[in-house]
């Protein structure tokens, strides 16, 4: 894809169903006993390749009006061909916790990226509590013997994942007794607010222990997905950037838990605010309203980014590195090794690529200096094949001189098919 500097941005937009969120409902809605209709279901292919994993274990889900309705009651079976993750984490790593409280064998395979993502992080807590799981060297494909009688656990997890917390979780459902999951840095509580949305309660202590009690059922019910406020970040971003802009971004999740990025932009100098807050099973939702401009110069302390807020943040990293090329005195990421272990490794690829438009980086193990501001030049960039890369690198294409060559930008269809075509019509040039 070629992406051309923009003057700003301007108009209205409302993003397709949060993908985390989605996953979750899709899950939940197969393991209830009644009834679900889900509406405004991610579009993303990521959460295609969930609900394409829970068909093969026989669940019925139906496409009507735009909606997805999911029958309770339903049983699942021992597929009859592997599971396809496709480039999909969450649906990789929270099915085998699903799988893992249900009497059947099953193998969960990945492309090749999900296929080098580490998974001792989910094995070793669930084979814990009694499924038996086996991978190539902590590796996809996984082989997973699951058993309804599970046993819970009390759980330190070793890296802030929601990912990981979410598979016991899902696991406990089956697990006779108390199971908790303790975090040491928050991180998304999607599935703790949709479980107690769906009548199964799960409490968060103040130092971060996650408690569920099993077994226990998901009632079922409606439920409308906010739009994806990490895909809205990319536009909240390029608006910030381009002087002059005026966007509106209308339903999006305000998740404290995902919506950080707000935060840090607005301490470097966004002119950022949200509005029309409601709730849809226990998942704020709002409106998002962007002026252009940089209006401040942070210190260095909002100039860095660590431990306590990069779980909150997490997939916005890329996207944050870029807006750092154009801050006053640059920014800092550290306490982000875990980036490495995403889609691509995302320190070395944001480097890589920060670079090639001009901009100065030093990449540390755990994090990255960029030095700004900087004025940026349009370049090829090479996305990896990491949808967070092509999104973050269109929107530096923005403020570039000249035009910039985005490789491998359908990747984006992992999380967000309507990327492009969202950028169109909201940019002037
Ligand atoms: C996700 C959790 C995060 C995030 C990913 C989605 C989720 O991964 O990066 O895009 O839906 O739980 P980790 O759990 O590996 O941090």
């Amino acid at each position: 894809m070629r992406v051309v500097p923009a003057r700003l941005i301007h108009g209205k937009l409302r993003m397709p169903g949060d993908k985390s969120i989605s996953h979750r409902a899709g899950l939940i809605a197969a393991l209830s006993s009644g009834t679900t209709e889900i509406s405004n279901f991610s579009t993303a292919r990521d959460c295609a390749s969930t609900l394409a994993c829970l068909r093969q274990l026989g669940v019925s889900i139906q496409h009507t009006a735009g909606k997805l309705i999911v029958p309770g009651n339903q049983e699942l079976v021992t597929p009859g061909e592997p599971l396809d993750c496709g480039n999909s984490g969450s649906t990789l790593r929270i099915l085998t916790g699903v799988l893992a409280g249900h009497d059947l064998s099953a193998v969960l395979v990945g492309d090749e990226s999900l296929s080098s993502r580490p998974m001792k992080r989910i094995i070793e807590p669930l084979e814990l509590m009694g499924a038996t799981i086996e991978a190539t060297d902590g590796k996809a494909p996984l082989k997973v013997r699951g058993s309804d009688k599970l046993s819970p656990i009390t759980y330190k997890l070793p890296v802030a994942s929601a990912q990981v917390k979410s598979a016991i979780l899902f696991a406990a459902l089956k697990a006779e007794g108390r199971t908790t999951v303790i975090e040491t840095t928050q991180s998304r509580d999607h599935t703790e607010r949709l479980f107690n949305g769906f009548g199964v309660p799960v409490t968060t202590t103040s130092d971060l222990a996650v408690t569920i009690d099993g077994p226990a059922r998901f009632t079922g019910g409606a439920i409308t997905i906010p739009g994806d406020v990490s895909s809205a970040a990319y536009f909240v971003a390029a608006a910030m950037l381009l002087a002059g802009s005026e966007l509106s971004i209308e339903g999006v999740g305000l998740n404290p838990t995902r919506a950080a990025f707000l935060s840090v932009l607005s301490s470097w100098g966004a002119d950022i605010s949200t509005t029309d807050v409601k709730t849809d099973r226990n998942e704020p939702y709002g409106t998002i309203d962007v002026r252009g401009g940089i209006a401040r110069v942070p210190n260095e302390a909002e100039r860095t980014l660590n431990q306590s807020v990069i779980p909150s943040l997490i997939d916005e990293l890329p996207l944050l590195a870029v807006v750092g090329s154009q801050i006053s005195g640059g920014i800092r990421i550290q306490d982000a090794s875990e980036l490495r272990h995403k889609e691509s490794d995302r320190l070395a690829v944001t480097a890589l690529n920060l670079r090639a438009m001009g901009a100065e980086v030093e990449e540390f193990e755990d994090g990255l200096q960029v030095f700004g501001p900087t004025k940026l030049r349009g370049a090829l960039i090479d996305s990896h094949g990491d949808h967070r890369i092509a999104m973050a690198f269109s929107v530096a294409a923005l403020i570039a001189d000249g035009e910039t060559q985005i490789d491998g930008s359908e990747c984006v269809a992992i999380s967000f098919p309507e990327f492009f075509d969202l950028l169109h019509s909201v940019s002037s040039t």
